[in-house]
């Protein structure tokens, strides 16, 4: 069978970054240019800005993506973008620079959605297998997807207010951590003990998740010591608010599995690179017997490879976008 490059973009938020991926699993490139610490000067992203370092940076990505592989456009069969949800105005370089590209050489342009690219980033692990359990946990999403086969999403639960990442990210801020606060906690949490009593969030027999009440737990604990003229002991409380969390993940993500009759688990989102998720996550699934695929490091927080993975398959299904493809902040995973 022939081969199928793909190349493929993703500037959601505050990495750009292209790729080119061989049959949706090979990674023949993948340059991926973060602005964190820009970001990190003003506690978060900052969309305007965020919009603007993508204009400044993505032909050099671009660039860099294709010398790195060492081929040129005529070597490309098609262009995958991701296309949302994300920052409209990131979303917008991206999505312009795919456009152009199609355009100009004349290649098929393939739409992606983000968290469909989250969850492919998986395949670049090991072939995906079917029927699978996805549990995406990242700065703007916290979902059970159910897959009977390759693009065929059904949401089983999501979150009811905060995402995983927002949360961990907020929880951050309390705890006096720079941006972005999620790997800070995480690093914390390992060197600190389960004292403090947080609750368990939206522990009921729904797939749904809820953080921000826990996020809030957090926020008080941290005023009523204060006010009490205690210090925290911050790496405790980021163990505690660590373990809720994991707590709840599991036990949501175990019986979903069950009742789906499904022994296939992928993590994906840029929260999958939690050490202390991680681990759990291993060692239930050891126990339970299921087959689990977490993305490498690299591939958890948001790049272009899982863009282009995502993009091989949906460009299998026939999956096209002419150049009126738009950019959507906010769209259902399909
Ligand atoms: O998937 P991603 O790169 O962007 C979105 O699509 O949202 O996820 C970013 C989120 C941020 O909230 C960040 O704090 C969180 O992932 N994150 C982590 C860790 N690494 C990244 N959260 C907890 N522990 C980590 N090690
Ligand atoms: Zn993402």
């Amino acid at each position: 069978m022939k081969d199928v490059c793909i190349l493929a973009f993703e500037s959601s938020c505050d990495e750009t970054s292209v790729a080119i991926i061989r049959n949706g699993h090979d990674v023949i490139s993948n340059v991926v240019l973060t602005q964190m610490d820009t970001h990190a000067n003003y506690g978060g992203v900052v969309p305007e800005i965020a919009s603007r370092m993508h204009i400044e940076n993505i032909t050099m990505v671009i660039e860099e993506a294709l010398t790195k592989a060492g081929l040129d456009m005529e070597d490309i069969d098609a262009i995958a973008v991701t296309y949302g949800p994300g920052l409209i105005g990131s979303l917008l370089i991206g999505l312009q620079a795919a456009k152009t590209l199609a355009y100009i050489y004349d290649k098929p342009l393939v739409p992606v959605h983000h968290i469909a690219g989250h969850i492919y980033a998986n395949n670049l692990e090991k072939p995906m297998e079917f029927p699978l359990m996805a549990l995406v946990i990242s700065g703007g999403h916290t979902e059970l997807v159910y897959m009977k086969e390759d693009y065929d999403f059904k949401v089983v639960g999501s979150t009811l207010d905060d995402a995983v990442g927002e949360a961990y990210d907020k929880v951050a801020r309390v705890l006096d951590l720079p941006y972005p606060g999620g790997p800070k906690v995480d690093k914390l949490a390992h060197i600190g003990q389960d004292t403090y009593k947080l609750p368990l969030p939206l522990d009921d027999d729904t797939y749904n998740f809820s953080f921000s009440g826990l996020k809030s737990a957090v926020i008080n604990l941290k005023h009523n010591e204060a006010q009490k003229g205690n210090e925290i002991v911050k790496e405790n409380l980021a163990c505690s608010f660590q373990n809720k969390v994991i707590e709840i993940l599991t036990k949501k993500t175990i019986k979903a599995l069950k009742e789906y009759n499904c022994d296939n688990l992928i993590i994906a989102g840029g929260v999958s690179a939690n050490a202390g998720i991680r681990d759990e996550f291993k060692k239930i699934c050891a126990l339970n017997k299921i087959n689990l695929t977490i993305p490498n490091l690299k591939y958890c927080t948001d790049n272009a490879a899982m863009i282009g993975a995502a993009g091989y398959y949906a460009y299998k299904l026939g999956r096209r976008a002419d150049l009126n493809l738009n950019s959507k902040a906010n769209d259902k995973l399909n």
